[in-house]
């Protein structure tokens, strides 16, 4: 019977894996801490010496790495043995959307969920707590619990004894590009579970580092639905206020003092009502496109076409910028060479999962644009293979990649801002006017750049949410 927690793992080594891990081991000392991956790549990247070869780029992450790598953190591609040496396992596998079968399009794929559930029960040791950190629907504990459960037999588990597994639910509400501070000092930490023994082993992890006050204990349930119910809520502000942005643009308000006077409000609260080319990232399509899934599982019709509709207006936004450069440009993007400032779904992260810019490059290629395309941490190789997921073959040859904003200007016809990167709030105008083809224009999609640093430029400006 498990006494204390000294041994903890980590299945998947990715944005949440890796960085929630190297927390919890730059607080605890005294746990050892490893992250498992299939992917032995990324293992080795997590493993490797240059620093900036991190699979995962997140401000603050390099520095607790380099503290407590080899010390009392680990990246192991061994998963069958690292569970074997686990008091405690965290699952931080991803949980995409299912492409095929039942749910297609809508469903969470728990396909790596279920493989880690079968890995854990065939290694584990006698009593093991197995911790959901992955975003999953709600009742997977329950899944997850089947499966452990049935496959814990004496003559599959590994000690021949069987196990006893405690399923707890602790979701992951970090947001990239600041994940570390986040991790650091959350809003919360959320634990769902019943067995009370287990939840308080994984308390008293968190409780070196977090007042007893922002842990809050839940049903499993609760815990589960809690967690997409916050993305759904983060992204439904999102699509409000770029809803409005558009009706900014026909009656002359400006977006950014609309979001200002509206978030001075406390009942609604200043954080999230930035518009922009609408939101991107991993999860938060995937997300809600699961609370659809189960909405309409349990026959609530109309709460799921509540939901689509917020997933349909940040497809219509990408679509309406696309259009208005296409229309800003005459109508014709033909040979036309527009430079792509920013390639990331946000600032702060070389993460592309859902990037805004992958769509809109799209389009903007297929109306004959020629693009140029730059982002301070996004490589050349990424990029490419991002876009060869979605244009045709013969488009391949219209894509340059730079390392510079100003190589990205030369002979353009126009810059778009897709990313709020601090780079490009701090842009050379003069020296951008100077190689641009006229007239040139500036598609600032995120609302960063200050028309006073234009005004000895003829450059056009065009910003969202702001236009006559
Ligand atoms: P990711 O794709 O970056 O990482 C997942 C990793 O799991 C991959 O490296 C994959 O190789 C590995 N993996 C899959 N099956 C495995 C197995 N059987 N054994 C070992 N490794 C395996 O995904 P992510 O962005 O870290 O997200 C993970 C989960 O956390 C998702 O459910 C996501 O919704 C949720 N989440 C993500 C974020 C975020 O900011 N990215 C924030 C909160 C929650
Ligand atoms: C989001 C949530 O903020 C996290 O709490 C959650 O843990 C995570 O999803 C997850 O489950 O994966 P993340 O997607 O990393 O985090 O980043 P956000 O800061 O939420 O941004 C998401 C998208 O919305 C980005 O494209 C961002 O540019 C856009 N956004 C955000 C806006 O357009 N306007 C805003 O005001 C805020």
């Amino acid at each position: 019977m498990l006494s204390e927690i000294k041994n903890i793992c980590c299945i998947g080594a990715g944005y949440v894996g890796g960085p929630s891990m190297a927390v919890i081991a730059d607080k605890c000392h005294f746990l050892k801490v490893t992250v498992v991956d299939i992917d032995s790549e990324k293992i080795d990247n997590w493993n490797n010496s240059n620093l900036d070869k991190l699979p995962v780029y997140e401000p603050g992450l390099r520095e607790i790495i380099e503290r407590r790598r080899g010390k009392n953190l680990f990246f192991s591609s061994d998963v069958n043995k690292t569970i074997s040496d686990s008091d405690m396992i965290f699952i931080s596998v991803n949980t995409p959307t299912k492409t095929k079968g039942l749910g297609a399009g809508e469903a969470s794929d728990l396909k790596y969920i279920e493989s880690s559930a079968r890995q854990i029960a065939k290694y584990a040791k006698d009593e093991t707590i197995i911790v959901e950190k992955s975003t999953i629907p709600v009742k997977t504990a329950e899944t997850i619990q089947k499966i452990l459960e049935t496959c814990k037999k004496p003559e599959e588990s590994i000690s021949g004894e069987g196990s006893v597994f405690h399923v707890l639910s602790n979701p992951e509400f970090l947001a990239e590009g600041t994940a570390i501070s986040d991790l650091f000092d959350p809003n919360r930490v959320l634990i769902g579970g019943e067995n009370e023994r287990a939840i308080k082993f994984l308390y008293g992890i968190y409780e070196n580092w977090i007042a007893p006050e922002k842990i809050l204990t839940t049903n499993i349930w609760s815990s589960e639905l809690s967690k997409l119910t916050a993305n759904a809520f983060l992204a439904q502000r999102v699509s409000s206020i770029n809803s409005i942005s558009a009706l900014c643009e026909v009656t002359g308000a400006n977006v950014s003092e609309v979001s200002k006077a509206v978030g001075m409000d406390n009942r609604i609260g200043k954080d999230f009502l930035k518009a922009g080319p609408g939101f991107g990232g991993s999860c938060f399509k995937k997300d809600i496109l699961n609370l659809i899934y189960i909405s309409k599982f349990y026959g609530l019709f109309e709460v799921a076409s509540y939901w689509e509709s917020i997933l349909e207006i940040n497809k219509w936004q990408q679509e309406r910028i696309s259009k208005i450069i296409v229309t800003k440009l005459f109508g014709n993007l033909s040979e036309k060479k527009i430079g792509i400032l920013g390639f990331a779904f946000k600032a702060n992260t070389n993460d592309t999962r859902e990037s805004p810019a992958l769509y809109i490059c799209k389009d903007l290629i297929e109306e004959g644009a020629k693009l140029s395309i730059y982002d301070p941490k996004v490589n050349d190789e990424k990029i490419r293979l991002d876009l060869q997921k979605v244009i045709t073959n013969k488009n391949h040859k219209k894509i340059t990649t730079s390392n510079c904003v100003y190589e990205v200007s030369n002979n353009s016809d126009a810059l778009v801002i897709l990313t709020d990167w601090d780079e490009f709030k701090n842009i050379d105008w003069d020296k951008v006017n100077k190689t641009m083809r006229s007239p040139a224009w500036i598609f600032d999609c995120r609302n960063i750049l200050s028309k006073n640093n234009m005004t000895k430029t003829n450059l056009n400006l065009w910003q969202l949410g702001n236009n006559l």
